[in-house]
């Protein structure tokens, strides 16, 4: 499993119940080395976000322990990925300035070039919270080398510009994470692995070359792990304009290391590419949409809920936790109740998502269940996606639903318009047509309309506004961006939009989800005898 914010621990770094839960389900569904989330190694300025896990007092080593021993109950090894967030570090998450190896300014604010003695500090900051995840029995630590965070800015010429032996030259620049490894291996002996970007998007940024360089010259590891990016978008997380390991196919040169591949692995298929090349691949969103992927990769791969890679609800992460588009349980593992078994019939109106899950949850208390659809397919508003990259992954949607509606004995009946009593799930929120005229311009968040941005541009002029593109994560608005100007959407600030339509709280695949296995609930709560 690869390293993944969850935001799910205590303000103080500690983990808490709901942080392991999330854990041990993804042990539980057959993955062999949880790596956990960056991990923040002291109470100064290391941090990157709130709710991060931290480890850095040995007041945390219980309950790290509980963490380590629940995973290890599932025959699952942990790793904990250790980071220093360095100049990315805000001010306001930590109230102290932030550090980086040169004197530069990190989104809105100025990261102070480390001294000597900071250097000192943060290197033992690493040892010591590798010898505290020994004592907490991990299986070993990963050191976040990617993405932009401290070890990485070290690594990075366009992030380090220090004369002393820190920088300067290729060698110095690999002192500071070196220096580390000596340190954690002269203190452990438990697995030691990094975490590395093979390649930065940044304008400035190094290409694959340079990071297998990094790789194959640092001395003491166990097995590197590659990632991709620094500061600029897709980096790993890419969403799905980007071909599948989009990682990988950057990956040319020999690895004389052991190596873990990861990005955009959604399917086995992915999975099977990456293995031709490297020791392990790692999966990250996969694992948010279904945290069982592996178990059902070597048994029945049609029934792993798919990773549709829209970067929308697994990316909200300034102040948000942990969650996924696909599948409402995501960060609520220590919530999901054991169902009873009940007896009784439930005629659902209505193929789409909320229709689906709504036949799902009912079927999953035992209840016979038929589902109507008035159209051809189910899919609903997915079958109206226009968009090609998107409706690729979309359409998996559709296919895991219908495999698993069909698997779980619920009767469907297409075509059919039915008016008889049940549940009607039709969505709960439509958006409306575009106005017809010759020139479209769009002032809106709600995704539908980017959709139909893209395929309006192939006829006629249409406009946009700059902020319709203001919710999605950066990776997606700016593929976006670029995918639609190629086809001659033309991006503005101002003008007298034809349609506006900007909303707070789009009416979404997870919302539909949740709302169709709310309305299943309410319809057993007060119509089937049994359910108590
Ligand atoms: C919600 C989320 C949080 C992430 N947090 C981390 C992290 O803490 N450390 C890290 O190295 N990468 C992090 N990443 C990147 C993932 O580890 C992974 O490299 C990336 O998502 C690509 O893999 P995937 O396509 O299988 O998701 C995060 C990605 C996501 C989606
Ligand atoms: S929110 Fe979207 S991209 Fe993120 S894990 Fe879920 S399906 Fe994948």
């Amino acid at each position: 499993m690869a390293p993944m914010i969850s935001n799910l621990a205590n303000p103080d770094g500690t983990t808490n119940e709901a942080h392991m839960r999330y854990l041990e389900e993804r042990a539980a569904g057959g993955i062999g080395v949880v790596i956990t989330e960056y991990t923040y190694v002291d109470n100064i300025n290391s941090r990157g976000s709130r709710n991060q896990l931290g480890i850095y007092d040995t007041k945390m080593i219980p309950k790290l322990r509980r963490l380590t021993e629940g995973i290890h109950r599932w025959g699952a090894a942990t790793f904990v990925q250790l980071v220093h967030a360095g100049g990315k570090a805000s001010p306001d998450i930590n109230g102290v300035e932030s550090i980086a190896p040169s004197a530069m300014k990190y989104f809105n604010h100025m990261a102070r070039e480390m001294t000597q003695e900071d250097i000192s500090r943060v290197q033992e900051s690493f040892v010591t919270a590798a010898k505290l995840a020994q004592a907490s029995n991990f299986d070993g630590v990963e050191l976040h080398g990617a993405h932009g965070y401290l070890i990485h800015q070290f690594l990075s010429p366009a992030t380090n510009k220090r004369t002393d032996k820190y920088g300067g030259s290729f060698e110095n620049r690999l002192r500071f994470v070196q220096e580390i490894i000596d340190g954690i291996r002269s203190e452990t002996n438990f697995v030691l692995g990094i975490r590395l970007s093979l390649f930065e998007y940044d304008q400035d940024g190094y290409g694959p070359d340079y990071g297998l360089k990094i790789a194959n010259s640092l001395k003491g590891i166990d097995y590197v792990h590659f990632s991709a990016g620094r500061n600029a978008p897709p980096s790993s997380s890419a969403p799905f304009y980007y071909e599948h390991n989009h990682i990988l196919k950057e990956l040319k040169g020999r690895i004389e290391k052991t190596s873990v591949v990861v990005g955009s692995v959604t399917t086995v298929e992915d999975a099977e590419e990456v293995l031709k090349t490297a020791d392990f691949v790692a999966l990250g969103r996969a694992l948010l949409a279904d945290p069982h992927f592996v178990r059902k990769a070597s048994t029945a791969p049609e029934r792993i809920r798919p990773c549709i890679r829209c970067n929308q609800a697994c990316r909200d992460l300034s102040y948000g936790e942990v969650r996924c588009t696909v599948n409402p349980d995501t960060g609520f593992e220590n919530r999901v109740t054991p169902k009873p078994r009940l007896r009784g019939e439930m005629a659902i109106v209505g193929g789409g998502v909320k229709g689906m899950e709504a036949a799902l949850t009912a079927r999953s208390y035992g209840l016979k269940v038929i589902l109507y659809e008035r159209e051809d397919s189910l899919g609903g508003q997915l079958q109206e996606v226009i968009d090609p990259w998107k409706k690729v992954e979309f359409d998996r949607l559709i296919s895991y639903y219908q495999h698993m509606l069909k698997r779980r004995g619920v009767e469907i009946s297409l075509g059919t318009e039915y008016r008889g009593s049940g549940v009607y799930c039709l969505p709960d929120e439509v958006y409306p047509e575009l106005p017809q005229s010759s020139e479209i311009s769009i002032d809106s968040n709600v995704y539908k309309y980017h959709d139909l941005a893209l395929s309006l541009a192939e006829r006629g002029e249409v406009i946009m506004s700059n902020r319709s593109l203001g919710n999605l994560d950066r990776g997606r608005a700016e593929a976006f961006r670029r995918i639609a100007e190629e086809r001659g959407v033309k991006f503005v600030d101002n003008f007298d939009f034809k349609f506006s339509l900007m909303v707070k709280d789009q009416y979404d695949i997870m919302k539909a989800m949740i709302s169709g296995r709310r309305t299943a609930m309410e319809y057993l709560q007060s119509n089937i005898e049994d359910y108590s």
